[in-house]
């Protein structure tokens, strides 16, 4: 009898121990959608076909042991000095007055950030905006002033505009259109994100921004939230395409406040990219978004097809084809 009554309250405590052991779990999942999730990083994910070589750059930091930080900046150098691209740092093309300015942002673990915007002459403006960040009290710095900071700092001033992208500029004027086109050449922006092998997520973020734009014109791509965004607790988004629509959106804060609320990296990035469909008129126009969140899930959306993404994970750096809204 005393066996039988000692079995039956063993087996109540069992199970009452096994349900609030299982709505605990439940309850922590729902506060954060992240709790048990599978870890797939060290990752690196960014933004159309130079993507690839970036990646190799910035795996090689992470693959070393190094932060994210420094493989976001080192990744994204290596188009920002690539001529062949026309889209970020030297080679980009220039606006209507056949001047190249270049935009750029970064933001590590710990909430710290760094921006350039509106500067020319200074080949990689990703490493002005780290210095921005780490040297600095302030965000962001303009034009002449971006200028004359990574001057006393001792960047070099080059010619950023090749011989390519002024014939392309004078081809442009003779017709003076201003339409920009939908993936052009098939790259734009480039946006990488990292998470070290420490679980640590870093972003970064250069462009020359949009071929023929009026001189002064800034983008998306240095404004923290607009272009690139990262909570080391949640995750990470980059945008590409018409800065315009990001900006009206805060893109990327957008996708990352998403994932905070539980939506996957894929779910935060479609309705990212729907909220720009429902209000403006995007037929004409690209955006597309990559996010990574804390487990190391990855996840992109565009508005038109063409828009591309590398990712480097389990040691093989893709491409991979976005999946994309507008379908005719
Ligand atoms: N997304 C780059 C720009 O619009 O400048």
């Amino acid at each position: 009898m005393i066996n039988r009554r000692k079995f039956i309250l063993g087996t109540a405590f069992t199970s009452l121990f096994a349900y609030f052991g299982i709505t605990y779990a439940k309850a922590r999942k729902s506060l954060n959608p992240l709790v048990g999730a599978k870890k797939a990083f060290p990752i690196v994910i960014s933004t159309w076909n130079h993507g690839l070589a970036a990646n190799e750059a910035a795996w090689e930091i992470i693959n070393g042991g190094g932060k994210a930080i420094d493989a976001v900046e080192a990744g994204v150098r290596i188009p920002e000095g690539d001529p062949k691209i026309n889209s970020v740092g030297f080679g980009g093309y220039p606006d209507r007055d056949g001047k190249v300015t270049l935009d750029a942002c970064i933001m590590d673990e710990n909430g710290n950030c760094g921006s350039v915007s509106f500067l020319q002459n200074i080949k990689h403006p990703i490493s002005v905006a780290r210095m921005v960040m780490d040297e600095t009290p302030h965000v962001m710095l303009s034009g002449a002033g971006a200028l004359k900071f990574a001057l006393d700092n001792g960047f070099k001033e080059e010619v950023l505009l090749t011989e390519k992208a002024k014939r392309a500029w004078e081809n442009w004027l003779k017709t003076s259109k201003y339409a920009p086109i939908i993936n052009q050449e098939n790259h734009d922006t480039i946006g990488l994100l990292a998470i070290d092998k420490n679980g640590d997520i870093s972003g970064a973020c250069t462009t020359s921004g949009l071929s023929w734009k009026l001189h002064g014109r800034v983008g998306d791509s240095p404004i923290i939230g607009a272009g690139m965004y990262v909570d080391n607790d949640i995750g990470g988004a980059v945008a590409t395409g018409m800065g315009e629509a990001v900006l009206k959106t805060l893109g990327t804060f957008l996708v990352v406040e998403l994932m905070r609320n539980g939506s996957s990296p894929q779910a935060a990035c479609e309705e990212a990219v729907k909220r720009i469909a429902a209000k403006q008129n995007a037929k004409d126009f690209q955006v597309g978004y990559a996010a990574i969140n804390k487990s190391g899930n990855h996840g992109a959306y565009c508005i038109h097809k063409g828009f591309n993404y590398a990712l480097h994970q389990n040691y093989k750096n893709v491409l991979v084809d976005s999946n994309y809204l507008m379908k005719d």
